[in-house]
């Protein structure tokens, strides 16, 4: 759990690989070895991963990809954000620099009966790709994604969750003992609005990835609640609420 936290003010997006430098054997079986030891967030919804050189894909980056693959429950989007971004962060911690990859496709959309989401592509990275200073990442102001001064230490570190096209659609209201996740429709993107549903429901999986990393190693413990049924039509939509002891 330390390790995944550290890697939070690590990771970020790698677009540029060295193409001199290579995933090795022993490295891509740790990979292969810790995707199941993954934690879901849905442990109902099945999933399968592929790992496939970038070229069984229209990836341009990296020099693998990791496909996830899912049954198309409610929450299906959250569990994969949440369980790919526990990679992201693992990766990190490698040197294997990660791309989170939207606008790439796999060749094969189903696997053993499951449908395509999404990938991460990878590569190996030199360590000073990574980032150096968190505090100048690219991300909204606390006061526009928090709403109340409660656990704000957690909230300072989780709003650097990565996103699709930087969006970052959470919004959480905190009081004592709650916090309550939303997911915000009024996002202003180049992403077609018609992809934001798909893209931004990702995203809020990796944020609760980020929100449950952090929560977990500034000693706060909590009980996790997902929000089955959301209204469709408004501003915010349910996400998750926490209840902090
Ligand atoms: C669900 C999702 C899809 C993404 N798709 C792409 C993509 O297609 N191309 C790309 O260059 N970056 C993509 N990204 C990366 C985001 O642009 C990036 O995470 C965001 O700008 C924040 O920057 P950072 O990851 O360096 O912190 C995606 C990120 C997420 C979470």
């Amino acid at each position: 759990m330390q390790e995944l936290f550290d890697m939070i003010f690590k990771r970020k997006s790698i677009r540029r690989y060295d193409e001199n430098l290579s995933i090795t054997v022993d490295e891509m079986m740790e990979i292969k070895q810790r995707i199941f030891s993954l934690t879901p967030l849905v442990k109902e919804i099945k999933v399968k991963f592929n790992i496939v050189e970038k070229k069984e894909t229209t990836s341009k980056r990296g020099e693998y990809c990791l496909l996830i693959y899912s049954e198309q429950k409610p929450l299906y989007l959250l569990n994969v954000g949440y369980m790919l971004e526990q990679m992201d962060l693992f990766l990190a911690s490698r040197n294997i620099g990660v791309c989170w990859y939207a606008l790439a496709k796999a060749k094969e959309l189903t696997l053993d009966g499951l449908e395509y989401v999404i990938m991460l592509a990878f590569g190996k990275s030199k360590p000073e790709c990574f980032r150096k200073d968190f505090s100048k990442t690219k991300r909204k102001d606390l006061e526009i994604i928090w709403n109340g001064n409660c656990y704000s230490d957690t909230g300072e570190i989780v709003r650097y969750a990565p996103s699709a096209c930087n969006t970052q659609p959470w919004r959480v209201i905190s009081e004592d003992h709650c916090l309550s996740v939303y997911r915000t429709t009024q996002i202003k993107s180049f992403m077609p609005a018609n992809k934001l549903p798909y893209y931004n429901s990702i995203d809020m999986g990796i944020f609760l990835c980020f929100l449950d990393i952090t929560l977990s190693i500034k000693g706060y413990q909590y009980q996790r609640r997902l929000a089955m049924v959301n209204g469709k039509n408004s501003e915010l939509i349910d996400i998750a609420s926490y209840l902090i002891k």
